[in-house]
């Protein structure tokens, strides 16, 4: 079996490894033009150019959760397209998202602020039941978010684009239960995939229709998120703050006004990073599932777009 690997940017050196050292009977290699068709390509930003030529693979591994950005390549018709479901990211999220939650919902902006002064000054906390978290997306990471959300006591409402159910969260989907689900959020968490239908989806209507003074967590992509929409909704005080893990233009640019803003909380794009080890233990378990016959979890939706 021969496994081609092409990720430009990243050192490729462990991913050979790990994948040979997963699938003994594969022989793995870096991707170079010319390279004869391979059986599997294992892929994170691949060009056109390796694309076109391993058009034939019996399947192509993406490299991370989201698959907006090959979606944008050419990929050969009938590619099984297959993405890292978890693999290590849904815990990093629950915690990325947690801490987010309970920095805005215990006020530590405030402590950390005093704490540069020597201030000694108590606060009452907010109420968890005056403090709803919607998270938009209950796929892999948002179910696992929600999870650890609602282990904390906190109400949690989801919203996706299929009916879900999920113990001890309040479901709602599709295009009419979004303003139901966006009037009882105070904060707003981000989980969706990027596609054509939730491209510029935080934007002034929606964020619009948060509770006043709500809170927003974005750590999905930079595209879904409308950024002078967001500046004029802290402005107006509609909005009373931001964590913002992912943006339009990465890495944000120097000049970029969310980086003075006061009530953003910035982070570079590392809310789940890929955990090579998990990442390449999943893949080898899929691949030798495809080899005798089996479905896998983690197949992309083209059309759909995730
Ligand atoms: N910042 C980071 O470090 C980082 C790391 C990993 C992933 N991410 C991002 O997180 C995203 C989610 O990952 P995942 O693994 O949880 O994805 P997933 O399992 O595919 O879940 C996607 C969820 O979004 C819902 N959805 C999709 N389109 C919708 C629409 N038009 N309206 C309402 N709901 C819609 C889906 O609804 P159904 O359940 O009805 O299908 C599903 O619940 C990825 O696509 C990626 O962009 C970011």
């Amino acid at each position: 079996m021969e496994i081609v690997l092409c990720c430009p940017g990243a050192a490729p050196e462990p991913w050979l490894k790990g994948l040979a050292a997963a699938l003994p009977q594969a022989r793995v290699s870096e991707w170079r033009p010319g390279l004869p068709v391979a059986d599997y390509a294992v892929v994170w930003a691949p060009p056109q150019a390796m694309l076109d030529e391993q058009a034939g693979v019996k399947a192509l591994f993406a490299m991370g959760a989201g698959v907006d950005a090959l979606l944008q390549r050419q990929l050969p018709p009938q590619t099984l397209l297959v993405r890292l479901d978890d693999a290590g990211m849904a815990v990093q999220m629950a915690e990325y998202v947690c801490h987010a939650v309970a920095r805005y919902s215990r006020g530590f902006a405030a402590y950390e602020a005093d704490a540069t002064r020597a201030v000694w000054q108590q606060r009452l906390p907010r109420l968890r039941a005056d403090c709803p978290i919607g998270i938009m997306g209950l796929g892999v990471l948002g179910r696992r978010v929600a999870q650890a959300l609602r282990d904390l006591g906190y109400p949690v409402h989801g919203w996706s684009r299929t009916p879900q159910v999920l113990d001890g969260v309040v479901s709602h989907h599709g295009p009419q239960g979004l303003p139901g689900f966006l009037a009882s959020c105070q904060v707003l968490v981000n989980l969706l995939p990027l596609t054509p239908l939730t491209r510029d989806i935080l934007n002034r209507d929606t964020l619009g229709r948060l509770r006043p003074g709500a809170y927003l967590v974005n750590v999905a992509r930079g595209a879904h998120l409308v950024e002078e929409d967001l500046l004029a909704l802290l402005d107006s005080g509609q909005l009373s703050g931001a964590t913002l893990d992912v943006f339009r233009t990465e890495p944000l640019p120097a000049d970029h006004p969310f980086w003075q803003h006061p009530r953003l909380t910035l982070t570079p794009h590392i809310s789940a990073l890929t955990q090579r080890e998990e990442s390449i233990a999943q893949i080898a378990c899929k691949i030798d599932a495809l080899e005798r016959g089996e479905t896998v979890a983690g197949v992309v939706d083209v059309a759909r777009g995730y």
